[in-house]
């Protein structure tokens, strides 16, 4: 029977564990949207999981969505990074940037020249973002003309080769929570006409251009992709046909050898079988579209991810929360010893209180 603490081979990386560090935003970015210090320091502490996926980053100015988050795509946050993936690969640990672009989730003041969000849809959502003003409505968005497509894969590529200028090890898309790539995947959001919009094969024609433009780049053996199917998170209604959407894009993907897919089950930090949704999704269905490995992700703990392992549902979890507030998680699985929680108050922002500041086991 598989378990947590078993070796597996993810693309090029032999993982010495089955548990990951899921992306967390924390908005503590220095001056240049770059980590400082204080994140090399955060991310050496963690270097025990199996594999560090970084908090989400974006890969152009335009692709901000919040204050304070950092960016891979200047020269000097290449450098900043360098700083990060060599203490993680002192202390032993593996680490993978999340490339992120927020689409119509911002705010005008946090875009180059004030400039409209843009998006999938000229459709704004009720959903709220957090600027230099503190909490405000997200910006009326501007629908990305075809002809600027080419751009912005062009900066998704640009981002994957600087992570590997910066020392990662790989790079995981964020296609999950509404952000930009699940803007143009979900027929609730998606009103285009033309090769992106429409039908469920141009829907996810963006995600796949995207996916093979890394793997040219940098080796599909170093992306993963991150989705959420069924999520309503930045309040986003479902797709009309979550099922057939997500094993068409997963089904037309894998042939490319990815690193891995990973999905967030259900409702993002929230249920993951929503009792609202019409239909149940059916992960192990997705997951059978695809031949890589399989990484779940929303809530799981010391009980139950060890049994969605042995259940052959997933190859690798991805523990969010847990990471924040215990940096050696790993040990503490092992020596089934108590989790510490984390404070909320300290998730976003802020300096090293409830960032580098939890004790590991030994130094409590
Ligand atoms: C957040 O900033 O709250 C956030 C960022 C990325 C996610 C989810 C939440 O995927």
């Amino acid at each position: 029977m598989t378990s947590l603490f078993d070796p597996i081979q993810v693309g090029d990386l032999e993982l010495p564990n089955r548990i990951l560090m899921a992306p967390l935003t924390r908005n503590r970015a220095v001056a240049g949207l770059k980590p400082g210090p204080l994140q090399v320091e955060y991310y050496q502490q963690r270097a025990g999981a199996g594999l560090i996926i970084t908090e989400a980053t974006q890969i152009s100015p335009m692709g901000q969505g919040y204050l304070d988050t950092p960016g891979i795509y200047s020269t000097e946050q290449v450098a900043a990074w360098r700083q990060v993936t060599d203490a993680v690969h002192a202390a032993g640990g593996r680490i993978f940037v999340q490339l992120w672009h927020v689409g119509r989730i911002s705010h005008s003041s946090l875009l180059p020249g004030g400039a409209r969000p843009v998006s999938s849809t000229n459709q704004r959502p009720n959903a709220r973002t957090f600027a230099a003003e503190g909490f405000v409505d997200v910006s009326p968005p501007r629908a990305l003309r075809d002809a600027e497509i080419p751009g912005l894969i062009e900066d998704y590529r640009h981002a994957a080769r600087s992570a590997l200028d910066a020392g990662f090890d790989g790079v995981e898309v964020h296609g999950a929570n509404n952000y930009l790539l699940e803007q143009f995947l979900r027929d609730s959001v998606n009103d285009r006409d033309g090769p992106y919009g429409g039908s469920i094969e141009n829907r996810a024609r963006l995600v796949v251009e995207i996916m093979q433009a890394i793997a040219v780049e940098i080796g599909a053996s170093r992306t993963g992709l991150r989705l959420s199917p069924m999520t309503t998170f930045n309040d986003t209604p479902r797709d009309s046909d979550p099922q057939a959407l997500f094993e068409h894009l997963v089904s037309q993907l894998d042939p490319l050898g990815l690193a891995y897919v990973h999905v967030i089950q259900g409702e993002t930090g929230g249920p993951r079988y929503p009792e609202d949704a019409a239909r149940p999704f059916d992960y192990a269905a997705l997951k059978a579209c695809f031949s890589g490995c399989w990484m779940l992700n929303n809530g799981y703990g010391p009980d139950d991810a060890p049994r969605a392992l042995a259940a052959g549902e997933a190859d690798l979890i991805a523990f969010g929360r847990p990471f924040i507030s215990n940096p050696d998680l790993v040990n503490r699985l092992r020596a089934g010893a108590p989790l510490a929680p984390p404070n909320p108050e300290t998730f976003y922002g802020g300096g090293a209180e409830g960032y580098t500041d939890y004790p590991t086991l030994e130094t409590r």
